[in-house]
C-alpha cells in the first residue's frame, strides 16, 4: 500500500518565488498515492502557472469561486473532504487573512471550511517572517492546532540571509505524513541500534558486514513519526538521518556498546536492528599492514566483541521492552528462538537472509516475529517501512 492512497490533499499555493517548490511537493504527494486539489491565489498565478499544478494533479486548480467550478460549494466540498490542508508557501498575507478568519479568494474561503489537520509553511523575506504581526499571525494559528512548520535559514531571493527559505519538498512532504499518524508513541523512549560495526585491522583497512542501515533507519523514521522520542545509535551508512531522531554515529562494537548503554536505562523500547561484528581483530595494526612477496597467506588473529544485546538483557527492568533482530539462513524458528532466551529479550525478529528482496541492503523485507510468551507473527515480503510499522504495532500490543 502506497503511504497517502486513498487520502484527499488540499495543496494551498500562495505568492512567493518558493511557488516552484510546491510543483515537486505535489509530485511526492501524488506518487504516495495522495488525490490532490490545488488551490491558488491570483499572485501564487503570477509565479507558476495554473496548467502546470492542473496537469501533475490530474484535477481543477480552484483559483476563482465564482469562475473556475461548475458547482457554487466546491470550496466546501474540497475542505469537507480533504484529510490534510498544506499551504507551502504561505505568504504573509495568506497567514494574516487565517489568523483573523478573513474570506476573500478561494483558499482564504475553503480554509474558513476546513476541519482535517492543516499544515501552514511560510516562506518570505528574514525581516517579513521575522515582524511582530506575522509571528502574532503565526501563534494564533498554532494555538488553534494548526502546525506550523519553521522556514529553512538561507540566502533567500531577495539575498538577504537568513529564515525565510521553504524546506525542501521531501522534508514537507516527511512531516504532512507524520501530520497524519495516529501518536501511539508519545511519551515513550526509543532506542534503535541500525547499521553495521566495522571493526579496524590497520589503519586503512576494517572488517565489518553488508548492512546498509535500512532497516534500523526504517524504524527509527516510523518511531518518530508515531510520537517516540527516538534516539539511533548508528553504525557507517550513507542513509540521511532521520528527520526529529537523536542520531549517535559510532564505528566499532565497544563504541556502539558504550552508547546503547548510556542511553539504555530511560528507554521504553529497545530495538536492536544493527549487524554488530562478532569478533574483532585482536592486535590492529598502528601502521598499514604492507604485503609480502614471500607470504602468500596472512593470519590474522580475532577476539570476541562483547554481545551488546546480552549485556542489555541483563540490565533490562520491568516495563522495558527489548528486541533484537536475529539475520538467519537456516534452521530460522530454532536459532531466533534460543538468541531469544539467551538474551533475555521479548521479541526478536528472524530475518530471512540470502535473496536479494530480503535482509542485507534490501529495500524489502521478509520477517517473522517470535514473542517470549511462545507465540509468533508472520511479516511477509514488503516495503522496510511498512516491515517496520507492523513490527512496532506488535511491540505496542504486546507491551499492552
Ligand atoms: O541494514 P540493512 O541492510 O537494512 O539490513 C538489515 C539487517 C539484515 C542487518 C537486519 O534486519 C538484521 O537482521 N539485523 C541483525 C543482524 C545480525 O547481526 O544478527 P545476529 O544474529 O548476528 O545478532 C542477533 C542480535 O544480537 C542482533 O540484534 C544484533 O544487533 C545483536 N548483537 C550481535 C552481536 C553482538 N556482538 N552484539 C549484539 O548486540
Amino acid at each position: 500500500m502506497m503511504k497517502l492512497e486513498n487520502k484527499n490533499i488540499l495543496l494551498g499555493v500562495t505568492g512567493g518565488i518558493a511557488a516552484y517548490k510546491a510543483v515537486e511537493l505535489l509530485r511526492l504527494l501524488k506518487k504516495a498515492g495522495a488525490n490532490v486539489n490545488v488551490i491558488m491565489t491570483d499572485s501564487a498565478q503570477k509565479f507558476v502557472g495554473k496548467t502546470t499544478f492542473e496537469v501533475l494533479s490530474e484535477n481543477p486548480v480552484l483559483s476563482d469561486l465564482f469562475f473556475d467550478t461548475e458547482s457554487s460549494v466546491k470550496h466546501i466540498e474540497l475542505a469537507t473532504r480533504a484529510h490534510a490542508a498544506i499551504i507551502a508557501p504561505a505568504t504573509a498575507n495568506i497567514i494574516a487573512k487565517l489568523a483573523h478568519g478573513i474570506a476573500d479568494d478561494a483558499l482564504s474561503t475553503t480554509m474558513l471550511a476546513v476541519t482535517c489537520p492543516v499544515m501552514v509553511c511560510p516562506s518570505m523575506n528574514t525581516d517579513m517572517y521575522q515582524n511582530i504581526r506575522v509571528q502574532r499571525n503565526l501563534d494564533i494559528l498554532e494555538k488553534d492546532g494548526w502546525h506550523i512548520l519553521d522556514p529553512d535559514s538561507g540566502v533567500l531571493a531577495c539575498k538577504t540571509i537568513g529564515p525565510g527559505r521553504l524546506p525542501d519538498p521531501w522534508f514537507i512532504f516527511d512531516r504532512v505524513e507524520a501530520m497524519l499518524v495516529k501518536k501511539d508513541l508519545k511519551g515513550k523512549n526509543i532506542l534503535v541500534s541500525a547499521g553495521p560495526t566495522v571493526e579496524p585491522l590497520d589503519p586503512v583497512r576494517f572488517i565489518s558486514n553488508h548492512s546498509s542501515g535500512k532497516m534500523g533507519y526504517a524504524i527509527a523514521r516510523a518511531a518518530e513519526k508515531r510520537g517516540g522520542q527516538v534516539t539511533l545509535v548508528s553504525g557507517p551508512v550513507s542513509l540521511m538521518p532521520p528527520i526529529g531522531v537523536e542520531c549517535i554515529d559510532v564505528q566499532t562494537c565497544e563504541e556502539m556498546a558504550t552508547q546503547m548503554l548510556a542511553n539504555f536505562d530511560q528507554a521504553d523500547i529497545i530495538i536492536k536492528v544493527a549487524a554488530v561484528a562478532d569478533y574483532k581483530p585482536l592486535d590492529p595494526k598502528a601502521g598499514k599492514i604492507k604485503k609480502k612477496e614471500n607470504d602468500k597467506d596472512l593470519s590474522i588473529l580475532m577476539t570476541q566483541n562483547p554481545d551488546i544485546l546480552k549485556l542489555l538483557g541483563k540490565k533490562k527492568t520491568k516495563g522495558q521492552f527489548l528486541v533484537g533482530f536475529a539475520a538467519e539462513t537456516d534452521d530460522l524458528e530454532k536459532n531466533a528462538r534460543l538468541k531469544m532466551e539467551k538474551k533475555n529479550l521479548d521479541m526478536i525478529a528472524a530475518n530471512i537472509v540470502g535473496s536479494s528482496d530480503s535482509g542485507f541492503k534490501a529495500d524489502t523485507n521478509k520477517v517473522k516475529l517470535f514473542f517470549r510468551d511462545g507465540s509468533s507473527f508472520d511479516i511477509p515480503l514488503m516495503g522496510k517501512d511498512q516491515v517496520a510499522n507492523i513490527l512496532i504495532d506488535q511491540v505496542i500490543e504486546k507491551m499492552e
